[in-house]
């Protein structure tokens, strides 16, 4: 398997989010040509399909009821399994999954012409069904480990543009390709009683091309989940059905989680109401004929559209949790005012910000479950949102109509206008009511979250960066990944270029610091609180910053230093799970608000760094590896949040290369300080 490291030298120059760099980015933009490619052709496909059982049901009524029983034959896979899609995505490798779902999805696809009945492509269609289950998820849970955090919220937007964006492309297609199929039918016979081949073939041509994309993507998991995956049972069906539960247990106690998730399904119900009743209220309650519902698309989509392009733009400004449930209330009120619409016009014009509404909600909540939901739980989150979402929809496409049908037409006079409160605008109504209902709730959950949540990492904020004549920079790593050896081969070049250096570590560096060392890394010091322990780190800080560190600075020398404030975010903030808030605080407080100039993080993978460690680990070293995983982790993340700050260097070969590249890292701020040096007197 390819390491992070392989990944990261990207990293800490990577501009700002933006999605320039991000369509340019050569793992997602592999994946984002899968998903265009290969929803495009889900699209044709369906349409396809659907045209095919039509064709095959014979008559109006019987070609209706084929459709119908197609869907069924979709859906029904969710419901039966369901639950197990996301234990597959968490627990296999995603990479396979997707490959062989979009592969035999492929194969499926071209064999459809060929089937003798429609029993036939019901059962294909079920199967289909059942790989795209185990794709999505997997895909969705991809996400976070292809981008960085940064840019997860503009993944959503062009992962979801992409795949319904492409729904009325799909459609014109496969005009064309039926257009193209019956000339060829002339020729050719057996195509003359499928039109329908082509679309179909190109198809499954489309899951071949995302097969072969996705081969090519590098999805680095973080070593966490890595370490967990290597510990946990061989998957089977017991397991399987623990794992699920397990799934579902995590859902019902994460409050941010579950909030999202009811609040983004019952938007679905909101969007069911809209779709089922649509027809009706444009052919009867506003008399706009058989082109009304196409008209009320159309603003919809053209809505959602830009509501899952703005999300960028939003979330910069307002909160994303806040994002969530105002454009959740936003689009239920323009639903209200739709439904209340006298013509076709009026209608689509509130149908517009209803899409918007609609969108924003959409990508705020995948965006907001992606950020917090942990690699080893996200194929399952994904699962049962996609599940309860589609089974929502299903249920509020029948449920709606019915019930519009039976409150039947209600005209009311008063003075001399004529008010329609019929079924049809009831029902619309009702479905407002919902998705108003799901904003408060979503609200609530959130703002009990927030108050038990602390804030994340704002390092760059929170230390100024101060005004000093010399240079600090600090090295970071794991356990065993060479900072000792890099430190004094920087020192070395640094002196070479003719800058004073001064070289220390951490913990340690004084009198003060080397005696608290002894007595915090001493196995026989047994178990120590975690507060102490951080107390004890940020202590022999604050003397070292203040007895060597600042002094050597106002003096303009270049001091390198072994460790650092990061350290102790990654080992104390989150080896022990004390937070990043709270060791950031102390540790701004013991050293004055100091921060490097440079961190050079050493990335080797914590397995690898442990088993160059020496034989004789000290008390933290001697942590198990799930301990050490999480701080590997930590540094990537602080890495990715600070990219201005941190420099990651791919700490394995020999040390003379590792240096090279440290070198590179060195060269770039002591140019900057030489320019500000020399700048007043130019
Ligand atoms: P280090 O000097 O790298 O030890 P060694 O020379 O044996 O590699 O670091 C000492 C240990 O202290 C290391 O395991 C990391 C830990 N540590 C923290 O947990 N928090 C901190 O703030 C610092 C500076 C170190």
């Amino acid at each position: 398997m390819a390491t992070a490291a392989e990944q990261i030298p990207e990293l800490p120059h990577s501009p700002p989010a933006g999605l320039r760099p991000l369509l340019t980015d050569p793992s997602f933009s592999r994946l984002w040509r899968a998903m265009l490619v290969s929803s495009l052709g889900d699209w044709v496909g369906f349409v396809a399909v659907t045209a095919l059982v039509a064709r095959l049901g014979g008559g109006a009524a019987k070609g209706g009821l084929a459709v119908a029983a197609v869907m069924l034959a979709r859906l029904l896979p969710s419901v039966l399994f369901g639950p197990f899609a996301g234990v597959f995505a968490d627990r296999l490798d995603r990479r396979r999954v997707m490959i062989i779902a979009d592969i035999s999805r492929g194969v499926l696809y071209a064999s459809m012409p060929f089937m003798p009945g429609l029993w036939a492509i019901f059962l294909l269609s079920f199967v289909i069904e059942c790989l795209s289950l185990l794709w999505t998820p997997a895909k969705d849970a991809s996400i976070p480990n292809l981008v960085p955090r940064r840019q997860l919220a503009n993944a959503n937007s062009i992962g979801l543009i992409t795949t319904y964006g492409t729904l009325p492309l799909g459609g014109a297609i496969y005009t064309l390709l039926a257009g193209v199929a019956a000339a060829i039918g002339t020729r050719v016979a057996y195509f003359h009683h499928s039109p329908e081949f082509l679309a179909l073939w190109l198809d499954a041509a489309t899951f071949g091309f995302s097969a072969y994309m996705v081969w090519g993507l590098n999805l680095r998991r973080n070593a966490v989940s890595r370490v967990r995956a290597a510990n946990v049972p061989k998957l089977n069906l017991r397991s399987a059905f623990d794992e699920a539960k397990e799934g579902y247990r995590f859902l019902r106690e994460q409050p941010l989680v579950r909030a999202m998730t009811i609040g983004v399904v019952m938007a679905f119900a909101g969007v069911g109401a809209v779709i089922s009743l649509g027809p009706i209220f444009a052919r009867y309650s506003v008399n706009a004929g058989s082109t009304g519902f196409g008209y009320l698309i159309i603003a919809f989509g053209l809505g959602m559209g830009a509501g899952m392009g703005l999300m960028g733009f939003a979330s910069r400004r307002v909160e994303k949790e806040k994002l969530f449930y105002v454009s959740m209330l936003g689009a239920a009120g323009c639903l209200f005012l739709l439904a209340a619409m006298p013509s076709i016009a009026l209608a689509a014009l509130f149908t517009v910000p209803m899409g918007v509404g609609v969108g924003l909600t959409w990508v705020t909540g995948y965006t907001m479950l992606q950020e917090n939901v942990a690699d080893e739980y996200r194929g399952r989150t994904f699962a049962t949102l996609t599940i309860s979402a589609r089974m929502t929809l299903f249920l509020a496409l029948v449920a709606f109509p019915a019930m519009a049908a039976v409150i039947g037409t209600h005209i009311v006079h008063v003075g001399g206008r004529t008010l329609d409160f019929s079924g049809t605008r009831d029902a619309m109504w009702l479905g407002g009511v919902v998705v108003v209902a799901a904003g408060f709730l979503s609200r609530a959950g959130l703002k009990r979250l927030r108050l038990a949540r602390p804030r994340p990492l704002a390092l760059v904020g929170r230390f100024h960066h101060e005004a000093r004549p010399g240079v600090f920079i600090t090295f970071e790593g794991v356990e065993g990944s060479g900072k000792g050896t890099q430190v004094q081969m920087a020192a070395a070049y640094v002196r070479s270029l003719g800058r004073d250096v001064v070289v220390t570590r951490e913990p340690g560096g004084t009198g003060f610091g080397d005696r608290l060392r002894d007595t915090i890394l001493n196995p026989a010091t047994g178990t120590v609180d975690p507060r102490a322990e951080a107390l004890l780190f940020a202590a022999a800080r604050a003397q070292l910053v203040t007895a060597v560190i600042r002094p050597a600075l106002s003096e303009g020398k270049v001091v390198l230093c072994d460790r650092f404030v990061d350290s102790s975010l990654a080992y104390q903030g989150a080896g022990r799970g004390l937070g990043e808030q709270d060791v950031s605080a102390l540790n701004d407080w013991a050293t004055q608000g100091l921060l490097p100039d440079l961190v050079v993080l050493l990335h080797v993978e914590p397995e690898e760094g442990l088993s160059r460690a020496g034989s004789d680990p000290d008390r933290i070293e001697s942590e198990d590896i799930s301990f050490h995983a999480r701080v590997s982790d930590a540094y990537l993340h602080i890495a990715e949040e600070n990219p201005e700050r941190v420099s990651v260097v791919d700490g394995t070969g020999p040390p003379v290369e590792v240096h090279q590249r440290v070198q590179a890292a060195l060269l770039r701020v002591l140019r900057r300080d030489a320019e500000g040096r020399t700048e007043p007197t130019s």
